[in-house]
């Protein structure tokens, strides 16, 4: 049986493959691979591995006849089809659980990074723009008993409360239903309006569906205090940029940390303009272990799926 990757993965996942006696194709650039390109290496495959950054639609799940499932390198799967595939008959798995932390983690740095301008100062410094200590240089916001309004209580939202208890925040949560666990952290369950108008620093942890498209719009940077601090490590189209981008012009929000983008890799090139905002190119996950760990959950289920088992992380 053959399988497809858009791109090499860490060894430990590849290994399964091999061991699994499968002939193995990896797409052999460095760069995201063109549809055509896609479409070329499934013709014939009975399992592709893709990540975020590849979308699978109908055309592409229509050129592999042979094709029984689909593995995401990634928790996020909004780049596939999914519906699509189930009408299709073929199962698609994800890589939940193994980059809660990483994510979690980046999270954080964005949210010091953003509040304590960080990378401002960096700038600063390498522009040799530094003479000495002065009571108003760089002031940032305090993150030490601020309080965070997470946005998703699911398991990088629980990540992030656990994280946040830690710097003595008052924690804030909204999601479509209240969590046991979040709860247990000493998190409030609010209304997202409620969460928009007390939090210091709001943080995005939903996945991007068409519910949550613009989850984060005009009314709610309305209703969000003056100063405050937005951070995305969820899904770019999760908040409408536009509007972000006059939010973080006009002062409204003191700064933004982002990690997501709409329609990636492209980046709107006013975010660049702006010293309020830190950005990273989506490196959630991107710690050595876990890409390891992705590597070896989606191969295993892979291989699970070919051998006519049921697959660990199943999301279609
Ligand atoms: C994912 O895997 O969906 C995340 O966006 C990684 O950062």
């Amino acid at each position: 049986m053959k399988i497809f990757l858009t791109r090499k993965i860490p060894d430990d996942g590849i290994k399964i493959l091999k061991n699994a006696g499968l002939d193995i194709e990896i797409f052999p650039y460095d760069r995201i691979p063109k549809k055509e390109e896609i479409i070329a290496g499934i013709k014939d495959a009975d399992a592709l591995i893709s990540l975020l950054a590849d979308r699978i639609d109908k055309e592409i799940i229509d050129s592999a006849p042979k094709l029984k499932v689909i593995g995401n390198y990634a928790v996020g799967y909004n780049n596939i089809d999914v519906e699509y595939a189930k009408k299709k008959g073929i199962i698609v798995t994800n890589t939940p659980g193994v980059l809660t932390d990483a994510t979690a983690d980046l999270t954080f740095a964005l949210i010091l990074a953003a509040a304590r301008r960080v990378v401002e100062g960096d700038k600063f410094m390498r522009q040799r723009k530094f003479k000495g200590w002065a009571p108003t240089l760089m002031l940032g916001k305090d993150v030490w008993g601020a309080t965070i309004g997470i946005i998703g209580a699911g398991r990088i939202g629980q990540a992030v409360a656990k994280r946040a208890k830690g710097f003595n925040m008052r924690i804030l949560y909204y999601s479509r239903k209240r969590k046991e666990e979040m709860d247990g952290l000493g998190a409030k369950f609010v209304s997202l309006e409620e969460l928009l108008r007390e939090s210091d620093i709001i943080t995005l942890h939903v996945p991007f569906t068409p519910d949550t498209r613009h989850l984060i719009d005009y009314e709610e940077f309305e209703i969000m205090k003056d100063g405050a601090i937005l951070i995305n490590t969820a899904r770019g189209e999760v908040v409408n940029e536009e509007v972000m981008l006059k939010a973080l012009k006009s002062g409204k929000l003191f700064a933004a940390g982002l990690d997501v983008f709409y329609n990636e890799p492209k980046v709107n090139p006013e975010l660049f303009k702006l010293d309020n905002v830190v950005l990273t190119p989506h490196i959630g996950s991107a710690t050595e272990r876990t890409r390891r760990k992705m590597a070896e959950m989606v191969c295993s289920d892979v291989v699970r799926v070919l051998r006519g088992e049921e697959p660990m992380n199943r999301v279609v």
